[in-house]
């Protein structure tokens, strides 16, 4: 990161959670395993970075790998020696890379991820910030809901490292055998830890308990993490059909889809299907207020009779004094804009508009509701697709204006523990090319190809 996007970044934070600029939080994450801790710390990981603030995971189980890469259950029963000292090992070079991390100045958040199961361990993570001058926020995660643990364990044992290349079987059985072994020593957080800073997550966020939270960044990372929930679901995103506008290479606006894009609204209840719905599974539809993703969301609200929402905020990034132009016309009748835009999109604000930055700020309510919500079509715009796309998929703010997110093409994301999977669909009509290269005032462009190939992280 150059020293002058990291300016950019607190800058950002101070604007959008506001913060001490010597803030410095542990957010220790506490359960069994297959509790969803990892997704958690995952995700909170993601939502800071997306509004600015740095942040990071330091994984408990990574350093492990080093030594012990697939472990057996037995190496975690509390009686094995030689395990209980790796353990503790791993867990002392997280907290000392944490802590030279936040003294080299420029971390806010980091995430400890591990089960930090008994009361010794926490008071020695909380001694150790404490010396360090590092809020500990400690989250714990309880589930007895067996459901979501066998959800989670068939999660663990499919993308785990620690269970690459193994059986399933065997790895399911040799995981349960785990989660037993921390049993036999887990203690909860109770009422002789009420000193600490806490957050208790009972089956996913149905119950929530909060104790002594201090600070206004806390509260709002609290916020966030109770909105969570571990249920599997899947994400649709896709633009509308191709527009007039978009025909023409003219921004904003409020015009109807084109005879292409009507196909595409057309074929979109049959695309959603083929990228895989579970039977039984319920999807919302959500769209802007504006004609365009209405029209495209129309046969698919008629042909499955999902609920649909409209929301003002998946409106498309105001381009102010320049709505309605095209590009061209843009870089002829305001040039220095036009400039400055390419120089920097994110934080550019056309005159009387928005910049990518505002978007996401608006943007804020939408992710919140999506993290509450289970399964959601968002049927939106090019530059906020981007802003959610980069959420989801932890795209730097720097990169994510520039994204290719091409028409007539729906992307599917489904959270895992160990990140979002992501898959694209494209249906066979052909539409214009939206994507901008940074110079050019190009009415259509291709995105270049090896930059635009499709992916599944
Ligand atoms: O061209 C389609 C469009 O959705 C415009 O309405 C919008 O201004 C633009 O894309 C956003 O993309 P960019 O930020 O690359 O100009």
């Amino acid at each position: 990161m150059s020293s002058k996007s990291v300016i950019r970044s607190q800058q950002q934070h101070k604007v959008f959670i506001a913060s001490s600029d010597d803030t410095k939080i542990c957010v220790v994450m506490v359960g069994l395993p297959a509790r969803g801790k990892s997704l958690i710390a995952g995700k909170a990981m993601r939502y800071l970075g997306w509004v600015g603030i740095p942040a990071r995971v330091f994984n408990v189980g990574g350093y492990r790998r080093f030594n012990t890469p697939q472990p057996e259950a037995t190496f975690f029963d509390p009686h094995n020696e030689e395990g209980e000292r790796m353990r503790r090992a791993a867990a002392e070079a997280a907290m000392s890379d944490m802590i030279q991390w936040f003294n080299t100045g420029k971390g806010v958040v980091a995430i400890l991820d591990a089960t930090n199961s008994t009361k010794e361990r926490r008071n020695w993570i909380y001694e150790k910030c404490h010396e360090a001058d590092i809020e500990a926020l400690f989250v714990e995660s309880i589930c007895d809901d067996e459901d979501l643990i066998m959800t989670n364990i068939k999660e663990v044992k499919t993308t785990s490292p620690d269970y690459k290349g193994q059986d399933p079987e065997v790895a399911a059985l040799d995981f349960r055998n785990r989660i037993r072994n921390y049993e036999k020593v887990y203690e909860t957080i109770d009422d002789n830890e009420k000193h600490y800073t806490y957050v208790k997550l009972i089956n996913v966020g149905s119950t929530v308990i909060i104790n002594q939270i201090k600070d206004y960044l806390s509260s709002r990372l609290v916020y966030y993490i109770q909105n969570l929930h571990i249920k599997p679901r899947s994400i649709w995103l896709s633009r509308h059909g191709e527009s007039e506008f978009n025909l023409t290479g003219r921004i904003g606006g409020d015009s109807n889809i084109s005879e292409r894009g009507e196909a595409y609204a057309r074929a979109l209840p049959e695309l959603l299907r083929k990228s895989g719905v579970p039977d039984n599974t319920k999807i919302v539809i959500w769209t802007s207020t504006l004609r365009r993703t209405i029209q495209t969301a129309r046969h698919l609200k008629s042909e499955t009779g999902y609920e649909k929402l409209e929301w003002k905020a998946l409106d498309e990034l105001d381009s102010g004094v320049c709505d309605g132009l095209t590009y061209e016309q843009i870089a002829e009748k305001y040039p220095e804009d036009f400039a400055a835009r390419d120089e920097d999109k994110y934080n550019y604000r056309y005159r009387g508009g928005e910049s990518y930055r505002d978007v996401v700020i608006r943007l804020e309510p939408i992710i919140m509701e999506l993290e509450r919500s289970e399964n959601v079509i968002i049927v939106t715009h090019q530059a906020v697709l981007r802003c959610i796309y980069a959420y989801f998929m932890n795209v730097p703010q720097e990169q994510s204006p520039w994204m290719e997110v091409p028409l007539h093409t729906l992307i599917k994301l489904t959270p895992r523990a160990y990140g979002t999977e992501e898959q694209r669909f494209k249906a066979d009509i052909p539409a214009v090319s939206t994507w901008r290269g940074k110079g050019t005032s190009a009415k259509h462009q291709d995105f270049p190809a090896e930059k635009g190939t499709e992916t599944k992280h």
